[in-house]
Formats: C-alpha cells, sequence, structure tokens
C-alpha cells in the first residue's frame, strides 16, 4: 500500500488535516475520514447526483473528484448550509414546504445542486430547472416537488 499523503481541506468554513492514499475520492475523504456524512454514494460513478457538493462555490460530483484536487478550494456540504441553531437554508427550507423528498437518500445532493443551479442562472422557469437538475436522479421519483421547491427557493435567494 501507498504511504498516505497528508491532505489539508477547507470544508464549510473549517480546515481538515487528514492522511489520505493518494486515490481518495472526496466524497470517501468526507464520510469516511472527516464524518461528515451529509453527502451521499449512490452510484460512485458520476451517474445519480446524490454525492454532489460545491467546490468554490460550483457544484461538483465528490465522487469524481480526488481529495487531493480540492485542496486550497472552499467545499460546501449540504451540512454547511445552516447552522445547529439557526434557520434552514432557502433551499432545505424549500423542500420541507414542498414535500420534495420521500426517503430522502438524493436530497442532499438535490438540494447542493439545486443552489448550484439557482447560482448559474438556470433555474428562470421550470423546464430549465428539469433540465439543469437532470443530473440528480431521485428513485423515488419526487421530480414534481423537487421543481416546485427550486422555484420557490430561487424567488428567495434572489429576493
Ligand atoms: Fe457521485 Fe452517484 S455517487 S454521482
Ligand atoms: Fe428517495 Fe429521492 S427521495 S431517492
Amino acid at each position: 500500500p501507498q504511504a498516505p499523503v497528508d491532505v489539508k481541506l477547507s470544508i464549510n468554513g473549517e480546515m481538515y488535516r487528514v492522511g489520505l492514499d493518494v486515490r481518495t475520492t472526496l466524497l470517501d475523504a468526507l464520510r469516511d475520514h472527516i464524518g461528515l456524512t451529509g453527502s451521499k454514494k449512490g452510484c460512485d460513478h458520476g451517474q445519480c447526483g446524490a454525492c454532489t457538493v460545491l467546490v468554490d462555490g460550483r457544484r461538483t460530483l465528490a465522487c469524481l473528484t480526488l481529495a487531493v484536487a480540492a485542496q486550497g478550494r472552499e467545499v460546501t456540504t449540504v451540512e454547511g448550509l445552516a447552522r445547529a441553531d439557526g434557520p434552514l437554508h432557502p433551499m432545505q427550507q424549500a423542500f420541507v414546504d414542498h414535500d420534495a423528498f420521500q426517503c430522502g437518500y438524493c436530497t442532499p445532493g438535490q438540494i447542493m445542486s439545486a443552489i448550484g443551479c439557482v447560482k448559474e442562472g438556470h433555474a428562470g422557469n421550470d423546464d430549465a430547472i428539469r433540465e439543469y437538475m437532470s443530473g440528480n436522479l431521485c428513485r423515488c421519483a419526487a421530480y414534481p416537488n423537487i421543481v416546485a421547491a427550486v422555484r420557490q427557493a430561487k424567488l428567495q435567494m434572489e429576493g
């Protein structure tokens, strides 16, 4: 086995230092080494979106990103959206308001992707939301409610 490399990651505004095999993905670093299990592993192959996080504000599939490549960047996971004692992020609140989940497994990825979608300016109407959220699969098919949630949160994030 290869000797671990010393990796420094800035996640949700905090610095973490971990020794990792150089091939470790950002997703495995988050979940297995840092203990932030909000980001989910669905496929581990870039096909489901469950692992979506923001890297320097851009939505990124953590299962396809090496942890070492995320050094020097700011990673935001679902845990970083709201403080334990504070209000939810508007996107989180909108998912609650619209029942935009059933089992919830896809939800952290949906929420992070939806925030990216709004910030990119790709949430102008329902067709655009469906198109630009199409990388996030939901086996429970909560899609109509997800679209409604993104529509509501967009108004609040921009208003
Ligand atoms: Fe990353 Fe499915 S776990 S896209
Ligand atoms: Fe179950 Fe989306 S809520 S997979």
